[in-house]
C-alpha cells in the first residue's frame, strides 16, 4: 500500500495522482474513455437536492438516495452520501463499478477507508468550508452552558419569573479564564482564535504542534491530562478515531476542574455518554453542551436528562451557506474524478 492519509490540519493537501485517477475512470468505460460523454450512473444523498444547482448536477444520470433507504447495488460510479450513512465492505461489493465515494461531511468514520484504498475506490471530504459555520456554533455552546442560557430561557416560558433578583442564574465569567482545546485542527484553531475576543487563555492538545497558532494566539501545547486538568472550559475538535474514542470518560472527567464545562461538537463516540450524565449528576462537572452523539439519533436516556445540558441536534456546520458549499464541494468531486482528473479534496492518495 502506498497511499497516505491527508487533509491534515495546516493546508498542504496532497492530491491523488491523476494518472491512477484517469485509470480507474478508463477502466470502467472498458478503457478507451469513448463513452466518456455518457451520463454517468451516480447515487446521491436525496436530502441534498435543494441545495444543489443544475450545475452540479449536469450529465450525471442521478438516483436519490434518502436516508431510510439501505445503499443499493447497482453499476453506480459514484455515491455522495450523508454522515449518516455506513459505506464498508458490503457496499463496496454490492457496487463494483464505484470509483468515488464523495462525503457531504468533513468527518469521514462513516467510510472504511481502508477497505475503499484495497478497492481502489477514491474517498473525499468536505474540509474548510465548514470551519467557520462549526467554530461559531461551538461558540454557541460555550456561551450558552457559561451563561445559563436554556435555564434562563426555562423560567421565562414556565412563567415563574419574579423579576430581576442579584443572584439569579449566576454563570461563569469568560475573561481570564483558561479554554482546553483538544484536536487543534481547522475548527479547533477557529474556536481558540474566537476565545481572544472574550479574554480567555488558551491550552491545547494535539498530535503535532501548531506554532502558527501559537504565535497568533498566545496558545500553550500540552498533554490531555494536564490540559483537563488546566482548563475551566474544554472542548473537542478531533475526528473519531480508535485513539480518540472514549477519551472522555469516568477517568479523565475525574481530571476535569469541578465546575468545569465541556463542549462537543466533534463526534459523540469522543465522549462516554453515560460517565458524562453521572458527572453532570454529582454537579461534578458544571454543564455540557454537546452537538453530536455516539448513536444518533438516539441519546443516552441518562444524558438527555441529566442536569446544566444545552443538547442540540446535530447542526455544526448547519448554515444555509455552508451547507450549499458542502453539496457543492462533494459533487465537484464526483464531476472532476468522473473527467479524470484529480479529487479536490481526497482524504487518502492512492
Ligand atoms: P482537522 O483539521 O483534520 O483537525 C483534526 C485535528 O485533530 C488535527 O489537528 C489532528 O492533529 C487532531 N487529532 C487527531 N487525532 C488526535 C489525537 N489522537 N490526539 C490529539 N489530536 C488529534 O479536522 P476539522 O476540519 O477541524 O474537523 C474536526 C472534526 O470535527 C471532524 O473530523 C468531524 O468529526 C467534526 N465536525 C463536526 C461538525 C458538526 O456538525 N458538529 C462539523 C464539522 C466537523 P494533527 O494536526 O496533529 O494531525
Ligand atoms: C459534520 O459533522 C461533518 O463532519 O462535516
Amino acid at each position: 500500500m502506498h497511499s497516505e492519509l491527508v487533509g491534515k490540519a495546516g493546508g498542504g493537501k496532497v492530491r491523488a495522482s491523476s494518472y491512477s485517477v484517469k485509470s480507474a475512470v478508463l477502466a470502467h468505460l472498458g478503457g478507451s474513455g469513448k463513452h466518456s460523454h455518457m451520463p454517468q450512473p451516480v447515487l446521491i444523498a436525496a436530502e441534498l437536492k435543494n441545495l444543489l444547482g443544475p450545475a452540479d448536477l449536469a450529465d450525471l444520470d442521478i438516483t436519490w438516495l434518502s436516508a431510510d433507504q439501505p445503499t443499493p447495488k447497482g453499476d453506480y460510479v459514484a455515491i455522495v452520501p450523508l454522515l449518516s450513512r455506513w459505506v464498508g465492505g458490503t457496499e463496496f461489493k454490492n457496487l463494483p463499478a464505484l470509483i468515488i465515494v464523495a462525503n457531504c461531511a468533513v468527518g469521514y468514520d462513516n467510510v472504511d477507508v481502508v477497505a475503499a484504498e484495497l478497492r481502489g475506490v477514491i474517498v473525499t471530504n468536505t474540509p474548510d468550508v465548514l470551519t467557520d459555520a462549526t467554530a461559531d456554533l461551538t461558540w454557541a455552546l460555550i456561551l450558552a452552558c457559561a451563561r445559563r442560557v436554556i435555564e434562563g430561557v426555562d423560567v421565562i416560558r414556565s412563567g415563574t419569573w419574579t423579576g430581576w433578583h442579584p443572584q439569579q442564574l449566576l454563570g461563569l465569567e469568560l475573561r481570564g479564564k483558561t479554554l482546553g482545546i483538544f484536536g487543534a485542527g481547522r475548527i479547533g484553531q477557529a474556536v481558540g482564535r474566537r476565545a481572544l475576543g472574550f479574554g480567555m487563555k488558551i491550552r491545547y492538545a494535539s498530535r503535532t504542534p501548531k506554532p502558527d497558532f501559537e504565535r497568533e494566539t498566545g496558545a500553550t501545547r500540552l498533554e490531555l491530562g494536564p490540559l483537563l486538568h488546566e482548563s475551566d472550559v474544554v472542548t473537542l475538535h478531533t475526528p473519531s478515531t480508535p485513539e480518540t474514542k472514549g477519551v472522555i470518560n469516568s477517568d479523565t472527567l475525574a481530571r476535569m476542574r469541578a465546575g468545569a464545562i465541556l463542549v462537543n461538537t466533534a463526534r459523540g463516540d469522543l465522549v462516554h455518554e453515560e460517565a458524562l450524565a453521572i458527572a453532570l449528576e454529582e454537579g461534578r462537572l458544571g454543564a455540557a453542551g454537546l452537538d453530536v452523539y455516539t448513536d444518533e439519533p438516539a441519546i443516552h436516556p441518562r444524558l438527555r436528562a441529566a442536569p446544566r445540558t444545552v443538547l442540540l441536534p446535530h447542526i455544526g456546520s448547519a448554515t444555509r451557506e455552508t451547507r450549499r458549499r458542502m453539496a457543492a464541494i462533494a459533487l465537484a468531486n464526483v464531476r472532476a474524478v468522473l473527467a479524470g482528473q484529480p479529487p479536490l479534496t481526497p482524504v487518502y492518495r492512492p
